[in-house]
This record gives structure tokens, sequence and C-alpha cells, in this order.
């Protein structure tokens, strides 16, 4: 059976963990990825940690002609772990119909081409955004979705959908989606991990920076939540842990073991942290003091949410393993290898 995989957005942060954790596992990767938002240099560093550069083509998946094209000469594709999206909230208020048309135009493309290729698994990158604040804790992937805060947001929930229809309506489709929480962290090689362009709307790259000297100072959105320490609450997840899950993910849908046709799983650690508790686990991992302050909530920002990863542990038997402290001081290696700092 082909082992080949097509990794979609393969540059990016997640995709890029997800390609060496695929090239460990013995699998040959085929990335496709636009650049608009990594770069290709990544492919030289997947090469450093595991010995193998994986194919490369950049395009966008929401040109069809283009995502026909790919297909036709790459028949051999046993799987596609589907990545490639815009991701900024914020902008994606601003740019709608960008958003709608890169992310699910994208997935509709690569759907049509399964359809016409004969190729059956996609595991695709979904959100725990789709939860909203959700109305108990913790969730599972049970718990009801709500209305989207942000047409990103939306494009996750409505991929959700488009994947949910098309394997009813096409059974020869299998599909499982991965509810990501918060993704933090790098690789320990500190050879790959997230290259946020600008200002950085995320919480633990803009630590990370401001640990750097890059920015003054960090602000802390709001601390009147009904939290313990009033600021809000997230299940932080390592990278390379997430990584992994897709591997197990892939390897579920080739062997035929998934259960439905549609699956979907929470990928989170099943712990809460306050992001003063980030704040205090950075200092504490890394030695290094943060200048921050508390300033009033960001808009659209949820008080808290964490992961029942039970079903995940259960039926996937994948657990994250790394710790808040490890994985804070990955993301600071990182950091100091970008700036070179000692
Ligand atoms: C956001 C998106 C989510 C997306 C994820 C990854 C929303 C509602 N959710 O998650 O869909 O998948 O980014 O891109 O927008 N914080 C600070 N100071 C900062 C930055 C963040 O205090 O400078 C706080 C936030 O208020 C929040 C926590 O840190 O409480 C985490 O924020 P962030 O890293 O941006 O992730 P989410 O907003 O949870």
């Amino acid at each position: 059976m082909s082992k080949k995989i097509l990794v979609t957005g393969g540059t990016g942060y997640i995709g890029s963990h997800t390609v060496v954790e695929l090239h460990d596992a013995g699998f040959e990767v085929v990335v496709v990825d636009d650049l608009s938002n990594s770069s290709v240099d990544v492919l030289d560093k997947i090469e450093e940690i595991s010995g193998k550069k994986p194919a490369f083509e950049q395009f966008n998946l929401a040109d069809a002609a283009k995502t026909d094209d790919f297909f036709k000469r790459n028949q051999d594709i046993a799987a596609i772990i589907h990545f490639a999206a815009s991701k900024a909230v914020g902008e994606s208020v601003q740019q709608p119909l960008h958003y709608y048309r890169n992310n699910l135009v994208s997935l509709m493309n690569i759907l049509d081409c399964q359809r016409k290729y004969n190729v059956a698994n996609l595991v695709f990158s979904s959100s725990c955004t789709v939860y909203g604040q959700p109305d108990q804790l913790p969730v599972t992937e049970n718990t009801p979705r709500k209305d989207a805060e942000s047409p990103y947001g939306n494009t996750k929930r409505v991929n959700e959908d488009i994947l949910h229809d098309s394997v009813n309506a096409y059974p020869e489709l299998k599909t499982i989606a991965l509810r990501y929480f918060n993704p933090i962290g790098a690789h320990p090689s500190a050879l790959i991990g997230e290259l946020p362009l600008g200002v950085p709307q995320n919480l633990v790259p803009f630590i990370t920076q401001t640990a750097a000297g890059v920015r003054e100072q960090l602000s802390v959105f709001g601390d009147d939540y009904d939290t313990p320490d009033g600021s809000a609450i997230r299940d932080y997840i390592n990278v390379v842990d997430l990584a992994k899950a897709h591997v197990v993910a892939i390897t579920r849908l080739l062997e035929n073991k998934n259960k439905t046709g549609y699956e979907v799983f929470n990928l989170g650690t099943g712990n809460g942290y306050s992001v003063l508790q980030i704040v205090n686990g950075f200092e504490k991992a890394t030695g290094v003091k943060l200048n921050y302050k508390i300033v009033p909530r960001r808009a659209g920002d949820i008080e808290k949410i964490w992961a029942d990863t039970t079903y995940a542990n259960e039926e996937l038997g994948w657990k994250a393993e790394k710790g808040l402290e490890e994985t804070l001081l990955s993301a600071w290696n990182w950091e100091k290898r970008l700036r070179n700092i000692q």
C-alpha cells in the first residue's frame, strides 16, 4: 500500500511538526503550501531533524485547476492532512471573503479531487473554537457547537459540516476532524516552531518575543473573569504531542479502524491553565522575568475552556505527554535561536 501522505500547509507551524512525525513513522510526504504565511526554508529544517526532505509544490489549493493538476500527477497519495488555511481571527473580520474563499474553496477542491482520483482518507484541522463558550466544562466531542465569533471560526464550523455531509453522500470518503485546543511550544531541536508575521496575536509567541526584548510589554487581557485568578483559561497543548496525534489518525484511516466515515476528536491535555499561570510558568521554566500589565478583556475572547480527552485517549490510544514547563521552555529555546540569544 502507498505510504505517501499529502500535507497541505506543511511548511506552517503545526504542519511542519507533523511532517517530522510522519517521516519518523516511515511515511513519505508531499507538501503543498502557497508560502503565504511560512518559509520554504522550513523544508531544510525538517530534513535536518528527520533526515528526509519532503517533496514540495507551491500553490494555493483554492485554485481548482492547479489542485486538479496536482492530484492528476500524484495518483499514489494514500491520505491527506489538510492544514492549509488562513488563521488570524482579527484579519478574518476585516477580510471575510478572503477567509471564506481560502478556507472553504480549498477544502471543496480537495474533496472533488478525492472523489475523482480515489483518495479516500482525509484528516482535517479543526479547532475548539467551534464550541464557543461552552455551558459545561470540560468539553467532550458531543458538547454542542455554538455560533462562531468570527469568519475564521465559522470556516472551521462550515468545513466540519462540508466534511460531514460529503462523507454522508459519498461513502467512499473517510474523514477525521481533529479539534485542537491551544497549540504551543516548538520542536525540542529548536529548528522549527511558530513564526508569526508581524505582532503576534497569540499568547505564547507574544510572551517569548517580550522575553527576547522584541516587544516591550505583554498585555494580559482581563483579570475579572470568573476564574481562580481572574484571567482566562485555555488548554495549551504541546505542538509535538499534537503532531503525533495526526500520525495516529492517519494510521487509523489507512487501517480502516475508524468506526464511522466521519469522526471527531478533541486534542488537548485535559488541563486548563490561566493566562497568569502561563506567565508564571514561563518565568519559572526559563528564569526570565516578563514585563506584563493587566489590561481590559480582548473582544471576542471566551472565559474558559479545556478538553475532555477521554475519547481520544481511549479510542485513538493517544495522550498528550509533555508538561507545561517543558513546553514553555521549548517555545523559549525556539525564540532564542531565532534571535541569536545565548
Ligand atoms: C485563538 C482563536 C482560536 C485559534 C487560536 C490559534 C479566538 C476566540 N480563538 O485562540 O480559534 O484557533 O487563536 O490561532 O480568537 N492573551 C493575552 N495577551 C496576549 C495574547 C493573548 O492575555 O497578548 C490571552 C487571551 O486573551 C486568551 C489567551 O491568552 O485568554 C490565549 O489567547 P490566544 O493565544 O490568542 O488563543 P485563543 O484566543 O484562545
